[in-house]
């Protein structure tokens, strides 16, 4: 039987006791470096041989120890717009400055964060909140604040964006400081800005993993091959902020891409490369599958859906009935719904870019084509003055119809 400490912290084993700061002295500099001593609870998981699919038993154990920071904060609080209670924000300015619970995680100042369907949703129908109160919000860009004696990824001072879990409350993107482990943390391409930056987080990413690690998409090659080589993938919902990162990607990778939606975004879908558009206006789900079915005939054999329970089944209608193929359902399916025997339905789960170290090549690769040039960044509509702009920007995002322009809060 193995114990292993559990990432991300519970929510309910956050820091109790955030203590004694002695600032060391070496020469005549400081060094910055400070012993933080923390006291918190964790969950311990208790791994067993067994094969059986019951919940992992968790047994409490109280974890003290001392950990090394470099970075230059004195603050103990700082402002954050939390969740008080089911449905009901506050923002406030004495939420407690974040304490590092191990020594590769990483405090950004936050410049930028970018706000997505998830954070009202989950709010609204209450759900990926473990605790009230708690602080929700998925990416986000900024200057590293302060970092762990093990860090070697960054360093204070460094411009970099993240993308983030719910289960830790000290990720949540919606306050000043944000706390992640090193692994999530990437440096800003240099001429991209914070406003740019806090969308890679979300659509951008959600899109790279989906097709590289889930749909079986190779990654992008700067080897010569023809356009469409590797056959058809459909996006439906294709100018949402997440579809308009899965096209470009998906034509990086030398896929004929189909889209889906509305007239008005047609022209956008089409300079983003997409090879055929199906506007969904005054059309059935069914006449629109037909469409598809025209352009593609037997041969698409990837699909992600970015609208939601009415259209996922029609994604997977549309794929090859002989060809093994590949479906993500981005944005939910029924419970239920049959799958052809030759289509494998994938769960994609964000949470793996934080859960497994190995996923930070996927946002390395995002970066790489950023910095070639080769991604398009979403039109943005900043909202400048900082937290107090998020409520506000969540009902623009909840209201939809945003044509395809993502929605930014900058702390400036
Ligand atoms: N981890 C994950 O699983 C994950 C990650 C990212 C996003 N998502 C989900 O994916 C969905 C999209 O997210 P997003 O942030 O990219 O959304 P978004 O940018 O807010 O996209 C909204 C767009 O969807 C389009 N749309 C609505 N109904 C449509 C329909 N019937 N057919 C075609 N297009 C339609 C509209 O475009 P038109 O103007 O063209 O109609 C609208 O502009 C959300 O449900 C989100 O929760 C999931």
């Amino acid at each position: 039987m193995i114990s292993a400490v559990r990432y991300p912290p519970p929510s309910n084993s956050l820091p109790r006791t955030h203590m004694a700061c002695v600032q060391q002295q070496s020469g005549r500099k400081s060094t910055n470096k400070r012993k933080i001593i923390t006291s918190f609870d964790v969950d311990v998981e208790k791994e067993t041989t067994s094969t059986s699919a019951t919940a992992p038993v968790f047994k409490r154990r109280k974890i003290s120890k001392s950990l090394s920071v470099k970075g230059h904060s004195t603050r103990t609080t700082q402002k954050a717009l939390v969740v008080v209670r089911k449905g009901e924000y506050e923002l406030i300015d004495t939420h407690a400055f974040p304490t590092l619970m191990n020594e590769e995680e990483v405090v950004i100042r936050n410049l930028a964060t970018g706000l997505n369907p998830i954070d009202w949703k989950s709010v609204d129908y209450n759900f990926c909140l473990p605790a009230f109160p708690w602080v929700t919000g998925r990416e986000m860009a900024g200057v590293v604040e302060k970092v762990g004696s093990q860090v070697t990824t960054c360093k204070a001072g460094d411009r970099v964006w993240t993308s983030t879990y719910y289960r830790d409350s000290r990720a949540g993107c919606f306050q000043e400081f944000v706390t992640v482990p090193q692994h999530t943390v990437l440096p800003i391409p240099p001429k991209m800005g914070f406003e740019s930056a806090a969308c890679l987080g979300v659509a951008a990413l959600t899109a790279a993993m989906t097709l590289w690690k889930w749909l079986c998409v190779p990654q992008p090659t700067t080897t010569e091959s023809k356009p469409g080589a590797e056959g058809y993938l459909l996006v439906w919902g294709g100018s949402s902020v997440t579809g308009q990162y899965t096209i470009q990607l998906a034509k990086a990778s030398r896929f004929s891409v189909i889209a889906v939606c509305s007239e008005k975004t047609r022209g956008l879908v089409h300079s983003l490369g997409a090879d055929h558009i199906i506007t969904r206006d005054s059309k059935s789900n069914q006449a629109i599958l037909d469409c598809i079915r025209s352009v593609g005939a037997d041969r698409i054999t990837r699909a992600v859906d970015l609208v939601g329970t009415d259209t996922a089944p029609f994604c997977m209608a549309a794929l090859s009935k002989t060809a093994p193929s590949h479906f993500a359902p981005l944005a939910m399916m029924k419970a239920g719904e049959a799958v052809p025997p030759n289509v494998t339905l994938h769960s994609v789960e964000m949470k793996r870019f934080v859960l497994d170290k190995e996923s930070r090549r996927y946002a390395e690769s995002l970066n790489k084509l950023s910095e070639a040039g080769r991604l398009k960044e979403p039109v943005l509509e900043v909202l400048k003055g900082g937290l107090g702009r998020v409520r506000e920007g969540l009902e623009m995002v909840k209201k939809g119809d945003l044509m395809g322009r993502k929605i930014v809060v900058s702390m400036h």
